[in-house]
């Protein structure tokens, strides 16, 4: 069998990083108040809410915290990950968080169970993300809300950038578009939304400044290895060393509700 790393769904969708160590350090950086604020403003105490895509929980557990009685479903792919949030929620004490290792793409819900929706970072590695909205779209109630973000890699602000580090970001991009994802998914956020049967409700974007540019070069870099692209790991890792260097990475975020039709129904009787 080959590492778990290489995570297949049925359309041959490859989730490349996986459950590596360095990858679950990578996302454990996270919280609610550093990625998950957009949707801050939606949760009260009593919901529940899906958290998709929950990776390590570092964010999971901060909407734990916020609607605490209510429950949160965490939900991911890979059973490493979803082992690891469990961890960090016993070891914080946080009892109202379940967890189910499943896909986006058949969650293990009912129609209409959620107050809200929550997906962090995860629609850029699907290669049917409408088919995954359309899901979490099945799970909310009428009324309930999606909170998504995800990053635009077009809209990236890295300085100084030279060629060598255009190339080595060009070959990053590609990985991820070979593996059915889509760097640029964050563009096309608010539009996939709308289209399947949301009602927008804010849409915004931020850029997440690495203080510390090797913590996202050497995390591009070791992937570029693993793909056997030593040379673009290496003008990664040389470029981190300037004390100039910055990376901007620009995060686009909705939030929206599922319609309740209300008031289509009040006109039919009328
Ligand atoms: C980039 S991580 C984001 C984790 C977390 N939401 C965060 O922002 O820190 C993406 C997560 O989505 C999960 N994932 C990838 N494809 C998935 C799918 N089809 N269904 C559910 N989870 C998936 C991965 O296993 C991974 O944990």
């Amino acid at each position: 069998m080959q590492h778990k790393d290489k995570l297949m769904t049925t359309t041959a969708e490859i989730y490349t990083r996986d459950s590596t160590p360095d990858a679950t350090t990578f996302m454990s950086a996270r919280d609610l108040d550093s990625h998950g604020f957009f949707v801050t403003p939606l949760l009260s105490p009593g919901q529940s809410i899906l958290d998709v895509g929950c990776g390590p929980g570092t964010i999971t557990t901060g909407l734990a915290e916020h609607v605490f009685p209510g429950e949160v479903t965490a939900v991911d792919l890979s059973p490493t990950q979803t082992a690891c949030a469990r961890r960090l929620a016993e070891g914080r004490e946080i009892v109202n968080i379940h967890f189910a290792t499943a896909s986006a793409y058949e969650l293990p819900s009912r129609d209409c169970e959620y107050d809200g929706v929550f997906a962090h970072a995860l629609l850029e590695h699907l290669s049917r993300p409408m088919n995954a909205l359309a899901e979490f779209r099945r799970v909310l109630r009428p009324g309930g809300f999606l909170a998504a973000s995800s990053p635009d890699w077009d809209a990236f602000e890295i300085n100084p950038y030279p060629q060598p580090v255009r190339r080595a970001i060009a070959a990053y991009r590609e990985i991820m578009k070979a593996h059915g994802g889509d760097p640029c998914a964050g563009a096309f956020l608010a539009e996939r939304v709308e289209i399947s049967g949301f009602t927008l409700l804010h849409r915004g974007s931020w850029k997440e400044e690495y203080e510390d540019t090797s913590f996202i070069t050497g995390y591009l870099a070791r992937q570029l290895v693993a793909a056997r692209l030593p040379e673009h790991a290496e003008a990664l890792n040389e470029w981190a060393t300037n004390p100039r260097a910055s990376f901007r990475q620009q995060w686009n975020y909705v939030t929206a509700a599922k319609p309740s039709y209300r008031g289509l129904r009040s006109l039919v009787t009328e």
